[in-house]
């Protein structure tokens, strides 16, 4: 079941999403030491990168013990404008004190993006045997498109059905380009995944992930759900408007 939050403003969202990445790196910091945590790209995702880098969050934040990963990314190089890496990297990475080795960037720029996405479940197979536990991040953090797609799992693709991988290419026909992404199997064997989704643009597909029938293959977002974790979804009200349970108009 999911845990539905419904905020007033999008800087409510990002206060709020802010709290909960710091509260949830520190317990598994205190817990193991590390805490494992996949990015999103994404207009919204950055704005919490640029909060989590000034005060409160940036002095209560356990950089030195964050394990950055990325759920996807464009098959473009790191400097691209258009690279996931690139947009943390100047949002939030460049401004704390996270450790370069604990930075687990996608090949974006690799010729064969299924050759790059490859190499990537080979890092995080690296990753978590030298942790000893299951592929299992603490935290996955996530947009959604007006669309419904999540992280690359855009509706209709291939990589919908990928079930035997924890990350794999995708060609997404409506933007004309591969792209690299976590599976549904691993997003689904996190220990806490949250999705934030602001603005009006996103209220029909939010209704329809929410509170419509079943289809994944159309509404992506539908398909994360996390078998042994936690779902939160962070709203702001103009996201939440067509909601049967959202914030009268
Ligand atoms: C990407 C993503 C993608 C994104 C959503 C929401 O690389 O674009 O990871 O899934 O998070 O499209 O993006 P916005 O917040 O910009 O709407």
């Amino acid at each position: 079941m999911a845990d539905v939050r419904i905020v007033e403003s999008e800087a409510e969202l990002f206060e709020r999403a802010a709290a909960f990445v710091r509260d949830h790196a520190q317990k598994a910091v205190d817990d193991k030491r590390a805490c494992s945590v996949a990015l999103s790209g994404g207009s919204t995702p950055r704005q919490l990168f640029e909060l989590l880098v000034s005060e409160p969050w940036r002095s209560t934040m356990p950089w030195r013990q964050m394990h950055v990963f990325w759920g996807d990314e464009r098959c473009v190089p790191p400097d691209h404008q258009d690279s996931n890496y690139r947009m943390a990297r100047q949002a939030m990475l460049d401004h704390v004190s996270i450790p370069p080795v604990q930075v687990h960037r996608m090949a974006g720029e690799h010729a064969d993006p299924a050759a790059a996405a490859a190499e990537y479940e080979g890092d995080l197979k690296s990753y978590f045997d030298a942790h000893g536990a299951a592929p299992r991040f603490d935290l996955v953090l996530l947009g959604m498109g007006d669309d419904g797609h999540t992280a690359s799992l855009f509706p209709g693709t291939f990589a919908l059905a990928v079930n035997d991988r924890w990350v794999t290419h995708n060609y997404v026909e409506k933007l004309s380009t591969y792209r690299i992404t976590f599976t549904y199997t691993l997003l689904n064997a996190a220990a806490a995944v949250l999705f934030m989704t602001a603005g009006q643009n996103k209220a029909t597909a939010l209704r329809e992930v929410l509170e419509g029938e079943s289809a994944p293959l159309i509404f992506p977002s539908q398909g994360v759900k996390p078998v042994n974790g936690t779902l939160t979804w962070l709203i702001d009200r103009a996201a939440a408007q067509q909601l049967s349970h959202g914030p009268a108009a």
